[in-house]
């Protein structure tokens, strides 16, 4: 027995021994090039390199990095860096890490791995990455611009257009074994493409929209897996996007329209033996418009007759004898750039809750959730059996579909059968916001097996969960992170449902900020600050909505200035300062222009535009019918933000190289701030010019109000929501966002608490109450004139979502630093509340916080990524109130006990878990 024990202790120090070993190393991991994992094609020639590190120790710091970056995945193993090796460079940078070897061209692969230091030890070698660039150059596209500049007979380009898919295709033979083959493409509005019959890639909808007259951004695909040797096929169906507007003829001053669809279309094929040969867009393929799509139109949807399919079009041996020859067709104006941001995708698939008759051969389908996407549908009949599915947010009381808030948007799919066999289909270049489908002419008895609700989105992480013990502030966020994914289609949109869904610049200014919680969206982001730039006119001026597709250039402060707030967000939540300093002057511009045109000699701002848009009206009953569409500018809105933007543009300037312009900027926002006091204060009421919520928040939260009366300009805003609001908010878009913070960082996070649960109007709640999935465009979107009420509008959320991962959960980014490199952690534990869970992978690793109270304790268990550190604010009176997974703090392994700080320990922790105990 003795002995058997022996051997067993003997046993388990091997495996201690081993197992501390492996978990004492440092890996590294998730390895990104511009913020993607192995982009097919960049155009940028100093790209940043980031990676994760990972181990099961508390406080990894790393203290040293190596990457090599080599031409080959041969010359990688060998540790051969023939484009760059750093050599081992002392320093704790992880992200964004700028390339700084040989130039880049061209086309080139480029593969690359990272070793590090930390202080636990040296990791291996991580697995190996890559990116390619893309082409640079204009003249590297060797195909030609290909398709019909004109439309067919049966097409219909009056005011709802009606416009037949274009497909094209080119037979091409492969003569040799291949090394790799790469498409490089630019299908617009929208392309769908294949090789061999078969479909490449999971992109829907693609390319991202952009102002096709600025720029054009293309795919690329490797498809050396699709190819085979001898005789192969490619075929392209091109879909109308915004390229070939949906609204023709009407009001072209403002709605843009780029002409008809086309294709540009580069493959180069590299064999074993290091020859080339190419295939490339022009007049040897074969198009035509006669194929089953008959018409797509983003707003009216998409018509489909099956008898037209051609099988076999994109296979080799089609007959393509009556297809036309494709013409040489007009160049969009813009520049040519790889797409960084990804495409569409099929994201979720959801089946419906019900299927039920309302009249003769006309059934409702329920989803059960407010979506944007399509209908995937099975159906078996005759040949000429027409489906039609009409879409719609919500019903009406008489049980038919609500379509009013649709304006003009007919949002109606038409499938016609080809009859025989089942069939299967659903649209490929339109989508719809939708719960809620009417299905007529469907043969037989539909159920809800033979439909599937595809919910089409962005591909992008989900990079956030969070939940409490409270349903309410849990179904928002249910509802938020289906109103955000929505929403977005290449570029944020306002809403996915009626003859709109335009990218309006106000509605994320904030937003975006607390939608980055939950959805790795700073390449979306990204591109959108490039779309921002794009859209500045000469003299300063910029759209309010991005890309134009409608020309809005309203100079009002509010919606341009989105432009500064995302570059903030995109540094702030991911450590980005590029865009800062590629965008610096363009901002500053526009700040000129603002100031020159519209600042008098008060130093206010006299332009504005939506003012507090859409705030609620009084009561229900004061709003009943009335449209929300109502506009009141106001000098005391463009004032404050003139000067918030001042500040942005003091840290933008600090961190592009433009100090020297520091000073003015100061100077100025100093005259700004007196002549806003001057003007606005209302010193027997202590508040701002109308003493509106939305004016006080923005004076408070905005540091115009001078020290001393902080305290009752405060106290006022506490007197608006309590006593004249009876408990609720009063604000629109623009005082939404700062309503939460400005409670909880003045100590009433309690107030906060209660405008976030309420389900009385106006709240979030009541939307709940009143059926909402996602989130309204009105406070009382059910009750308000139709024509503007999106059931799906991500705007009055305000900085909600900042609230419950900053302040209910306490994760939030140190503005010491920026993308978590240092954390802050100082949840409110408030009254009411029983447990927060949630989880954020930021660009470092997982940040978790997961608090419970009960009667006398609060346990607290915390996650913090590698090479991060953070603050972890207490509630206790000293440290000895507090314990870390059971032992008393001084003696917890990786906590430094700073100092107290108001009521709160103030701690520091390095990575790890931990797991913290102190009585309430
Ligand atoms: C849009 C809003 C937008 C507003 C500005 C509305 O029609 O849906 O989201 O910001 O117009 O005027």
């Amino acid at each position: 027995m003795k002995h058997k024990n022996r051997i067993f202790f003997f046993l388990g120090v091997l495996f201690l021994l081993f197992s501390t070993n492996s978990y004492a190393q440092t890996q590294v991991r998730n390895l990104t090039c511009e913020y993607l994992t192995n982009p097919l094609a960049i155009d940028v020639l100093e790209p940043r390199l980031s990676w994760q590190l990972a181990g099961n120790e508390r406080g990894i710091e790393q203290t040293a990095y190596q990457v090599i970056v080599a031409s080959s995945k041969e010359k990688l193993n060998d540790n051969e860096g023939d484009l760059w090796n750093s050599g081992k460079v002392e320093s704790d940078q992880s992200i964004n890490v700028v390339y700084d070897g040989v130039d880049l061209k061209s086309k080139m692969d480029c593969f690359w791995k990272v070793k590090v230091w930390s202080n636990k030890g040296e990791s291996i070698w991580s697995e190996p990455a890559n990116w390619s660039i893309g082409l640079l150059f204009y003249n590297e596209w060797w195909g030609r611009w290909i398709g019909f500049d004109r439309p067919f007979p049966w097409d219909d380009d009056s005011f709802h257009s009606r416009l037949s898919a274009r497909y094209l295709r080119k037979e091409f033979e492969v003569t040799k074994p291949i090394k790799q083959a790469k498409v490089y493409l630019m299908g617009l509005g929208l392309y769908e493409l294949y090789f061999n019959g078969q479909k490449i890639g999971d992109q829907v909808l693609a390319p991202v929209p952009t102002d096709y007259d600025e720029n054009v951004k293309y795919n690329v695909f490797d498809v050396t897996e699709q190819l085979k040797s001898g005789d192969n096929a490619v075929g392209v169906i091109l879909g109308n996007g915004r390229y070939y507007t949906m609204r023709q003829h009407y009001k072209p001053y403002k709605i843009k329209n780029f002409g008809f669809p086309k294709l540009m279309f580069h493959m180069e094929i590299e064999y074993e033996d290091g020859t080339k040969a190419y295939v490339l867009s022009n007049d040897s393929w074969k198009g035509t418009a006669e194929g089953p799509i008959l018409s797509n139109n983003e707003y009216d949807g998409e018509e489909y007759d099956a008898r037209k399919e051609m099988p076999g079009w994109n296979k080799v041996g089609f007959d393509d004898e009556g297809w036309l020859k494709p013409e040489y067709v007009q160049v969009p104006n813009g520049t040519f750039e790889a797409q960084m941001t990804p495409n569409m995708k099929v994201m979720e698939s959801i089946k419906p809750v019900s299927v039920s008759k309302i009249g003769e051969d006309r059934y409702i389908l329920d989803l059960g959730q407010n979506i944007a996407g399509w209908m995937k549908m099975t159906v078996q009949g005759n040949a000429g059996d027409t489906v039609q599915l009409r879409f719609a947010e919500v019903l009406q009381d008489n049980g038919e579909l609500f379509t009013a808030n649709l304006r003009d948007a007919k949002a109606t799919d038409i499938y016609i059968l080809k009859g025989g066999e089942k069939e299967t289909w659903e649209p490929r270049f339109v989508y719809h916001g939708f719960q809620f489908v009417e299905i007529t002419g469907y043969p037989g008895v539909p159920t809800v097996d033979d439909f599937v609700g595809q919910v089409v989105y962005d591909k992008m992480e989900t990079t956030g969960t969070f939940e409490t013990s409270n349903s309410i502030i849990n179904q928002v966020f249910k509802n938020a992170y289906w109103g955000i994914r929505g929403n977005y289609k290449g570029m944020p949109v306002d809403c996915p449902q009626r003859n709109e869904r335009q990218p309006w610049l106000g509605d994320r200014s904030t937003g975006c900020y607390g939608e980055s919680f939950i959805f790795g969206n700073e390449m979306l982001y990204s591109k959108w600050l490039d779309d921002i730039g794009y859209s500045q006119k000469e003299n300063g001026a910029i759209s309010d909505v991005v890309p134009n597709f409608w020309r809005y250039y309203s100079d009002n402060m509010t919606w341009p200035g989105t432009y500064l707030m995302v570059a903030d967000m995109l540094h702030r939540q991911y450590a980005d300062v590029r865009p800062i300093k590629e965008h610096y002057q363009s901002m500053k511009k526009w700040m000129d222009y603002m100031k020159d045109r519209y600042m008098n000699e008060d130093y206010i701002v006299t332009q504005d535009r939506y003012g507090d848009w859409c705030a609620p009206p009084v009561t229900i009953e004061a709003g009943r019918g009335k449209s929300a569409d109502k506009k009141h500018p106001r000098e005391l809105i463009s004032t404050a933000y003139y000067y918030y933007y001042l500040g942005l543009m003091e840290k933008f300037a600090l961190l592009s190289g433009n100090g020297s312009d520091v000073a003015e900027f100061q100077a100025l926002a100093q005259h700004i701030k007196d002549g806003f006091n001057r003007k606005f204060y209302l010193t027997e009421k202590a508040g701002y010019g109308e003493n509106i919520l939305t004016d006080n928040l923005l004076a408070l939260q905005m540091g115009l109000v001078p020290e001393e009366n902080h305290e009752a300009v405060f106290n006022t805003i506490v007197d608006i929501i309590l006593n004249r609001n009876n408990g609720h908010l009063s604000t629109g878009l623009i005082g939404t966002q700062w309503l939460m913070r400005t409670l909880t960082a003045n100590g009433r996070a309690d107030i906060a608490y209660q405008l976030a649960t309420n389900t009385t109007y106006p709240s979030w709640g009541y939307m709940i109450e009143n059926g909402a999935t996602a989130i309204w465009e009105l406070w009382n979107g059910n009750t308000a004139a139709p024509h503007m009420n999106s059931y799906n509008h991500v705007m009055m959320l305000g900085d909600l979502i900042i609230w419950d991962y900053e302040h209910l959960a306490g994760i939030k980014s140190s503005t010491e630093d920026s993308g978590f490199k240092e954390i802050v952690m100082k949840p409110e534990f408030v009254e009411g509340l029983d447990f927060v869970n949630a989880s954020y992978q930021s660009v470092y690793g997982e940040i978790s916080s997961e608090w419970q109270k009960d009667r006398s304790t609060i346990e607290w268990k915390l996650t913090v990524p590698a090479n991060t550190k953070a603050k972890v604010y207490i509630p206790a009176k000293s440290a000895a109130d507090i314990t870390e997974s059971g032992v008393e703090l001084y003696q917890a392994n990786g906590v430094n006990y700073l100092y107290q700080e108001g009521d709160r320990a103030l701690l520091e922790v390095g990575s790890g878990e931990y797991y913290f105990q102190f009585k309430r």
